[in-house]
This record gives C-alpha cells, sequence and structure tokens, in this order.
C-alpha cells in the first residue's frame, strides 16, 4: 500500500542576520496508512522543522529549497498559501505542546472546536456542528461534555485542554496527524493518559500519525517505527521493536542511555549525551555527530556517511557500519553485547 506521507530529500533553510540557518538538510521517510512514525531527536535536531514544513507553515524568512512532500501521492510543495489553508486541519491536523498558544482565551471551548468544523465543513447547520462538538468531546472521553461546551479554555486542566486540542484535531477526520511534542508540558500520568487516548483513537479511526518528541521513551509506547534526527538529518530509521532491541547508530545509543529503566527509580537523574549539538549556519562537513561521538574515526569528521542498510526495514547513516570500517572497538561489528 502507498504511504500516506512522503518526504524525500527534504531541505529546509531561515535566512537570518547571522546568515543561513540549515535547519533540515536532506530528510526522507514515509508515514504508512494507520500507522506512527516517531520523531526523536535532542532539541534543535529538526524535528519541529520538519513538521511545519509539511505544513508549510515556516513563516517569512523559512522556505523549503530542494525536496518532495507527498501527501497520499500530491506534491505539497507545489500547493498555494489558500490550497494548503485546506489541508491544514482537513487533511492534515496538528497538535502542538502548549494548546494555551493555540486556544482563544476568550471563546468558549466548545465553539472554538465548532469553528474548526465551520472553516472545513461549510455544509454543517449550527445544530450539526454542536452536536459533532459534542461527539467529539465524548470520543476524546471529556466528561460532561455538555457542561464543559461552554467553559473556557483557563477553565480547563492542561490535561483537558490537550484533549480538546485532539478534538480539534479530529474533528476532520485527518488523513494525518502530526502531534509535535503534545505530552511534554503535562506531568506523567496524565501523559500517559494522554498517550493511550491517541493510541486508541488512532485504532478507531484508521488515522496516521507522525508523532514528534525527544524521548524514546514515548516513543515505545505509541509508535511503530521511529526516525531518530540529529543535526538536521535522519541518523537511523527502523521499526520499534528493532531499535529497541538493538540500536545501530551511536547516536541512538546515546539517547536510549537517557530512557528511565523500569526497574529503577524514575526520578535518577538522567545521562544526557555529553557535548552540544551542531551549529547550523555552518554545519560540519562530516557527520554532525562525531564531535559528541564515542566511537568517532578520522573519515566521521570529514565526510557525511552514507546510508547503510541494517536490516530488511531499517537504515542508518554511520562510518562505523561501512564494509570497510575497523572491527576493533566497533560497536555495529561485534557481539550484541558489546552494543548496549
Ligand atoms: N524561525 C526560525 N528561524 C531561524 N532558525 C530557526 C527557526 N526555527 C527553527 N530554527 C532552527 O532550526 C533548527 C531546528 O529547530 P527545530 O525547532 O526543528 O528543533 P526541534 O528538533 O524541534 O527541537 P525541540 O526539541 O527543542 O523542539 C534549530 O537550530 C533552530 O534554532
Ligand atoms: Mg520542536
Amino acid at each position: 500500500m502507498e504511504p500516506i506521507l512522503q518526504v524525500r530529500d527534504l531541505r529546509t533553510s531561515f535566512l537570518t542576520s547571522n546568515g543561513e540557518v540549515q535547519a533540515v538538510r536532506g530528510v526522507s521517510f514515509d508515514v504508512e496508512k494507520g500507522k506512527t512514525l516517531g520523531i526523536v531527536g535532542e532539541s534543535g535536531s529538526g524535528k519541529s522543522v520538519t513538521s511545519l514544513s509539511i505544513l508549510k507553515l515556516l513563516g517569512s524568512t523559512g522556505r523549503i529549497t530542494s525536496g518532495s512532500i507527498r501527501l497520499g501521492g500530491e506534491e505539497l510543495t507545489r500547493k498555494s498559501r489558500r490550497e494548503m489553508r485546506a489541508i491544514r486541519g482537513g487533511r492534515i491536523a496538528m497538535i502542538f505542546q502548549d494548546p494555551m498558544t493555540s486556544l482563544n482565551p476568550l471563546i468558549p471551548m466548545g465553539d472554538q472546536v465548532g469553528e474548526m468544523l465551520w472553516a472545513h465543513r461549510k455544509d454543517m447547520t449550527k445544530a450539526q456542528r454542536r452536536e459533532k462538538v459534542l461527539e467529539l468531546f465524548r470520543t476524546v472521553r471529556i466528561p460532561e461534555p455538555e457542561k464543559r461546551f461552554k467553559s473556557y479554555p483557563h477553565e480547563f486542566s492542561g490535561g483537558m485542554r490537550q484533549r480538546v486540542m485532539i478534538a480539534m484535531a479530529l474533528a476532520c477526520r485527518p488523513e494525518l496527524l502530526i502531534a509535535d511534542e503534545p505530552t511534554t508540558a503535562l506531568d506523567v500520568s496524565i501523559q500517559d493518559q494522554i498517550l493511550k487516548l491517541m493510541r486508541a483513537l488512532q485504532k478507531e479511526m484508521d488515522m496516521s500519525i507522525m508523532f514528534i518528541t525527544h524521548d524514546l521513551g514515548v516513543v515505545a509506547e505509541l509508535c511503530d517505527r521511529v526516525a531518530v534526527m540529529y543535526g538536521g538529518l535522519l541518523m537511523e530509521e527502523a521499526d520499534i521493536v528493532d531499535i529497541f532491541e538493538r540500536p545501530m547508530h551511536p547516536y541512538t545509543m546515546g539517547l536510549m542511555a537517557s530512557i528511565p529503566d523500569m526497574h529503577q527509580d524514575k526520578r535518577k537523574k538522567l545521562q544526557p549525551i555529553p557535548g552540544s549539538p551542531p551549529d547550523m549556519i555552518h554545519p560540519p562537513k562530516g557527520c554532525p555527530f562525531a564531535p559528541r561521538c564515542p566511537y568517532a574515526m578520522r573519515i566521521c569528521a570529514e565526510e557525511l556517511p552514507p546510508y547503510v542498510a541494517t536490516g530488511e526495514r531499517r537504515r542508518s547513516m554511520c562510518w562505523l557500519l561501512d564494509p570497510e570500517a575497523p572491527a576493533q572497538g566497533n560497536p555495529f561489528k561485534q557481539g550484541k553485547e558489546a552494543a548496549v
């Protein structure tokens, strides 16, 4: 089956007074129908810019410099602003980290969801819209929907506001839902509820999801596949089971080390990967992770590694996987024990 979303060699830059910020530097991936692709990576790796490129919400300074984005086979990079407005909220819906920035504090919640319907479904009457909003509130498990319809955003908890955002996103039955850190601002138990809800709704609606997070643990709960980003590049892509069983990129291994172990105290301080991310105005000519990579070889700083297939449906961009890379000290050319 053809994937719902196909992104090919996407490059996105921002023009700033300091120079051109090369936020996304040639990224390719698919989102399959009814499946969830997780995009993970540290702050600044290009996750949000990738999703904003798909939605063409790059502001006046950002532009897609090359590549292709196809939704259901239709090229999005060539769509006009008007066409994109119809696609956003219609065929592609979004949920962001902070619902307050997307909600109008002066309008009752029910009316805000209703406006979404009004924008995309002109055929509905006011009464039909109200009925549909109540149905959506029930879908996202908002208790007492009739009463909640008239409440204002500040009267909702963070978790309930995020449920309204999901209701809004689902209003037009999107083919693709892009969720950018939707649970980061919530505490862990609420985060868990929202993730469970998203998973249940996805099944009910057979929706495709692109789920952006810096947290591989969250990805494990929700995603079928995962793409690991760093320095505007996709470092590794694999099915979720494979990536947890055997990460095939030093950066993924570093991210894994920062996941709290179920059996350990969750409050234990996590170990971040030492070092800092690359300067995206002058990105390094080699692998952007090389300066922080414990296994880096001389070539890593000199040349961008090509993709290597590391399994049937997985690939990584790393010189250690090159057939000519030395086996000594190489985590991918020894037993599994050495890799973890
Ligand atoms: N409007 C902008 N103007 C200039 N640079 C930008 C703009 N938006 C993003 N960037 C830069 O692009 C790079 C990628 O940013 P992006 O927001 O995609 O990171 P991210 O992976 O989503 O990080 P986070 O986890 O913090 O959300 C960063 O270097 C960032 O500073
Ligand atoms: Mg982001």
